[in-house]
């Protein structure tokens, strides 16, 4: 291999900074799609077309080296309209079900491979201490053994018998390391709604307590075949975790004997020694990054890893191990074998079995937080039932972030069920729902329902100095109270949120962030499945 060949390797490039033609001698190693990094026309088969373009022009340079395309498929192939979407990863923690994860994770690649991708970035094995954090959810929980637990069970489910078999995916422990710990202020990131306030923060901890909390999943992750880990944006006490020498190659590549290749985080490297070129790409590449997500100014990274290799601030022993890390991981993926799945599966997207499957996690998530007699479950005959909120019927805010979009957003953002939709299948006409709990004057009912939710976000996006639920919400109590005999809350939120008013309900229902198939979420209030979800 040239050095050029051998610097595409550890190139990552977002699919919006390249096309066929441009990015002819560089998209040659790993190509992205961001949160939302959608093909024109956002339909599996138009997914699948646009990984084969990328992957039959790789095949037809000198060497024909397979790229390796990843995506953040976090609850389901989150990007994709049509998709399956699975309960947020807090959901999956409450209910502390690994077999279920492990079966949520493999329609997960099934969905994926559908699409023509086989690299998911998740699990995230986060530990998240301060639920302050706008990614709390993409945690399974703030107990280190149960993330251990859930995580292993998500990239068995990933990765299957065999990174190479059909309708398999590699997966990717992240952020290593520390990326729930980090204090809050402590963040110098922002994003597109103004600073951050914890997430790419600071963990403030000794490296005694950090391993104790943190490294745990990692292992779980690598003794159950995982392949790929991703840097994480936050600091240790030591500096940036994308520079870090003593974590990345010491303690990961040492310590665990991981053997696959880490990649960073979106930009992630920049942010090692801010406005220079050179230097975070010579600290990052030493620290033991394999593979650079750049993601957008591919040439300019390129180039300076050729100045510092011929320069040899950058040994080429560090290179060739870094690309022997990621040709590796894609020979054993089967990708010089076949370098696509099978086209055709566009009707796995979205199959009837995998919403079941979904169904049956968002039921054993929902946690019961209180009740009280003759509440619930709800007579699916008989009962009058009031229902209201924006988020009882409204697929996007059950769904969260990184959904279609890498903010996620309100509204019939894709196809599935919402809790209105599930309650009035059953209940017919003895079901009346107002967004707005503006019901007729007189109206009287057995049971009021009322949907608090967070409205989506992802990432810093989400960090909040309150836990306050919308008001626009909560001021549904007071309109519902005097119309029923029963009141029941529930809420759609991506952490434990200050529930306020809230817990006067006579019961309150956390049902995280379900995803599409609310399907679930009525089988417990009717009482057809029984309330098995524990906060984690
Ligand atoms: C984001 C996230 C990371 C994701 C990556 C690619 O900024 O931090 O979890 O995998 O970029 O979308």
């Amino acid at each position: 291999m040239t050095n050029t060949e051998k610097n595409v390797q550890t190139t990552q490039i977002c699919k919006n900074a390249t096309d066929h033609a441009i990015s002819g001698a560089y998209a040659r190693g790993s190509i992205l799609s961001g949160g939302g990094g959608c093909p024109s026309l956002n339909t599996p088969q138009a997914w699948y077309d646009m990984v084969n373009a990328y992957q039959q022009a790789a095949l037809g340079t000198r060497l024909g080296i397979p790229i390796i395309y990843g995506i953040d498929a976090v609850h389901g192939n989150n990007n994709v309209a049509g998709a399956t979407i699975f309960p947020q990863n807090i959901g999956m923690g409450a209910t502390n079900h690994p077999a279920l994860e492990q079966q949520v994770c493999a329609a997960t690649a099934l969905e994926m491979n559908a699409t023509g991708i086989r690299w998911d970035f998740g699990p995230v094995v986060a530990v998240p201490q301060d639920i302050r954090w706008g990614r709390t959810y993409e945690g399974y929980s703030e107990n280190t053994d149960l993330v251990s637990k859930i995580g292993a069970a998500c990239v068995r489910g990933l990765q299957g018998s065999s990174l190479s078999a059909d309708n398999t995916s590699a997966a990717t422990a992240k952020h290593f390391i520390g990326d729930g710990g980090t204090a809050f202020g402590t963040s110098t990131a922002s994003g597109p709604t103004g600073p951050y306030l914890l997430d790419q923060g600071v963990d403030q901890m000794d490296e005694a307590t950090l391993l104790k909390l943190f490294l745990p999943p990692y292992q779980a992750a690598v003794t159950n075949g995982v392949r790929i880990v991703m840097t994480s944006y936050s600091s240790t006490t030591a500096g940036k975790v994308h520079g870090d020498k003593h974590l990345i190659t010491d303690i990961l590549k040492g310590q665990l004997v991981f053997t696959g290749f880490v990649i960073s985080d979106w930009g992630g490297i920049d942010q090692v020694v801010p406005g220079s070129c050179s230097a975070p790409v010579a600290q990052s590449i030493h620290a033991g990054i394999d593979m650079v997500m750049v993601p957008t100014d591919y040439v300019r990274f390129i180039t300076t890893m050729k100045s510092l290799v011929q320069a040899g601030t950058i040994k080429q022993d560090r290179i060739d191990d870094a690309v022997t890390r990621i040709l590796g991981v894609k020979f054993e993926m089967g990708l010089f074998e076949k370098p696509m799945p099978a086209a055709g599966k566009e009707s796995e997207v979205g199959s009837a079995s995998d919403r079941a499957i979904a169904r049956q996690a968002v039921a054993e998530s929902a946690v019961l937080l209180k009740t009280s007699p003759n509440v619930l479950p709800i007579a699916a005959s008989g009962k009058k039932v009031l229902l209201a909120g924006q988020g009882a019927d409204d697929i996007g805010i059950q769904s969260g972030g990184w959904t279609i979009t890498w903010q996620g957003s309100a509204g019939q953002i894709t196809s599935g069920t919402t809790l209105q939709g599930a309650l009035n299948a059953k209940l017919g006409d003895n079901l009346t729902y107002d967004r707005n709990a503006a019901f007729p004057a007189g109206t009287k009912a057995d049971i009021g329902i009322v949907v608090v939710a967070e409205r989506p976000y992802a990432e810093g996006v989400g960090d909040s100095s309150t836990l306050a639920l919308p008001n626009e919400d909560v001021a549904l109590l007071a309109k519902m109270r005097p119309l029923v005999n029963k009141l029941v809350v529930v809420v759609i939120s991506g952490r434990p949120m200050v529930l306020g008013d809230v817990a006067s309900a006579d019961a309150v229902v956390e049902a995280w962030l379900p995803g599409t198939e609310a399907t679930g979420l009525a089988d417990v209030l009717l009482g057809d499945k029984p309330f098995l979800g524990t906060t984690p």
